[in-house]
């Protein structure tokens, strides 16, 4: 796991609160660094992390576990919830989005005072182990978003998480693949605007993820074109109109020093509207 880059000071907290053992959720854009700083504090803290992804059809058994049948019979296998809870591990649960309520349900003994769970039809209660701690993560801004019950919401703290800014994701472009600073900085100048544009949600926002691919592409031999073209407005839109219009704001040449792309009057604003 890379090393998490700390400008907002959000891991000193987030270690604080997994040390105590609080609830935690993390909110912010998608590629905003989330994982990597889950990931980077669980290895100082020295703890095992389990994770699951959320999505809507998930149910309360892929969480805490389900009964199987073998030839020996049935046996209870155990889901990541209770994995993580009986090896004192970080559970880390992502895109919470979009998880049923009657799923978030059955955290609710496990985040609260009680720390633990009763899987369905076993009749025995477990207990979290010594290190268990539960983090969750949500991007504010993802479709078919659906909002955290206020009692799920009220057993965690929040830490909400942001884009770096412009010269240290450059600097972590330039650091992780190699490449050269300034087409680093024209990398992330690319991605600035379809950050600041007002009104803008997650299918136009452009995270730290894709300009690492473009970054990889152009140190092995593609031009900053087509880095652009396949990492960058690739995964925008398929809209040919909006495409024309996205080449025509990243691929400008290079800002002179001192210009930075918020006083660039050719700043791209995004109608999310206009989405097909
Ligand atoms: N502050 C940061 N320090 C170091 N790397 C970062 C930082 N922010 C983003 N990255 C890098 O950007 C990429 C995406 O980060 P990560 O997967 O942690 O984002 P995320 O917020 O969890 O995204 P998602 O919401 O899509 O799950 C990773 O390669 C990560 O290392
Ligand atoms: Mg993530």
């Amino acid at each position: 796991m890379s090393e998490f880059i700390d400008e907002s000071e959000v891991v000193p907290r987030l270690a604080r609160l997994m040390a105590a053992g609080t609830p935690t959720l993390l909110t912010g854009p998608t590629g905003c660094g989330k994982t990597t700083a889950v990931y980077a504090v669980a290895s100082a803290l020295g703890r095992p992390v389990v994770d699951i992804v959320g999505h809507q059809a998930i149910s309360a058994a892929e969480l805490v576990g389900t009964f199987l049948l073998s030839r020996e019979g049935t046996h209870f296998q155990s889901g990541p919830l209770l994995r993580a809870m009986t090896a004192g591990a970080v559970f880390y649960f992502d895109e919470m989005n979009g998880v049923p309520e009657e799923v978030l349900k059955v955290l609710y003994p496990a985040l609260d005072h009680r720390r633990a769970v009763t899987p369905p039809l076993t009749g025995t209660t477990i207990c979290a182990a010594s290190g268990f701690c539960f983090v969750g993560a949500y991007n504010p801004l993802s479709h078919g978003r659906r909002a955290l019950p206020p009692a799920f919401r009220q057993r965690c703290a929040f830490l909400r998480f942001d884009y770096l800014s412009m010269s240290a994701e450059s600097s972590l472009l330039v650091a992780r693949t190699g490449i050269d600073a300034e087409t680093a900085r024209r990398l992330v100048t690319a991605s600035m605007a379809t950050r600041e544009a007002k009104g803008t949600d997650a299918l136009e926002m452009l995270g730290t993820r894709p300009l690492l691919q473009a970054a990889e592409q152009i140190v092995a031999g593609a031009s900053f074109e087509e880095a652009v073209e396949m990492c960058l407005i690739g995964t925008l839109t398929d809209d040919p109109k909006r495409r024309d219009a996205l080449r025509e704001v990243m691929l400008e040449p290079a800002l002179g020093p001192g210009l930075s792309a918020a006083e660039d009057e050719s700043t791209f604003e995004f109608d999310p509207e206009d989405e097909p």
